[in-house]
């Protein structure tokens, strides 16, 4: 089974962006833990990061007629800026109709009040933040045990 992951704007700084929020492992050491993890679980990951929202939305199109990357069978995704202005990034994931966890590093629920609101999560089963990079590690986890139903 297919696991697309996608990080949004700015996570290609992990590492050395706030890592009082974010800690300090870097996009690459994250995205080695997920592959690891797959691996275990049986899953084949894909992870991609882009700054772009029209790439994001592109990348969750990916599979769908017309549009290049390879299909998926469950999308772990943080749009991160995006999470609360992007209403295109919640539409492609309702658009494209997959299976789909919100995944955040920090508890958004906890930091400002703008970071608050989610356009995507209501298009997706549901939203893990908080946990940092486990938060990726859970969502796979979701990804595995929803995909076995
Ligand atoms: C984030 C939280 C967002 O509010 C922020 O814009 C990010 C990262 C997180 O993973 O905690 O860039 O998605």
């Amino acid at each position: 089974m297919k696991v697309l992951v996608v990080h949004g704007p700015n996570l290609n700084l992990l590492g050395t962006r706030e890592p009082e929020q974010y800690g300090t492992l870097t996009l690459d050491e994250i995205n080695a833990m997920i592959g690891a993890l797959a691996g275990e679980l049986g899953l084949d990951a894909r992870c991609v990061q882009s700054n772009s929202e029209s790439e994001i939305v592109g990348l969750i199109q990916s599979g769908q007629d017309g549009q290049d990357g390879g299909s998926y069978d469950f999308l772990i995704i943080n749009p991160a800026a995006y999470t609360h202005t992007s209403v295109a990034v919640r539409d492609a994931i309702s658009a494209v109709g997959k299976p789909a966890v919100e995944v955040h590093l920090s508890n958004i629920h906890k930091r400002e009040g703008f970071r608050r609101h989610s356009y995507s999560a209501g298009a997706c089963l549901g939203q893990i933040s908080g946990f940092g990079a486990t938060s990726y590690l859970l969502a796979l986890h979701a990804a595995k045990l929803h995909l076995e139903k």
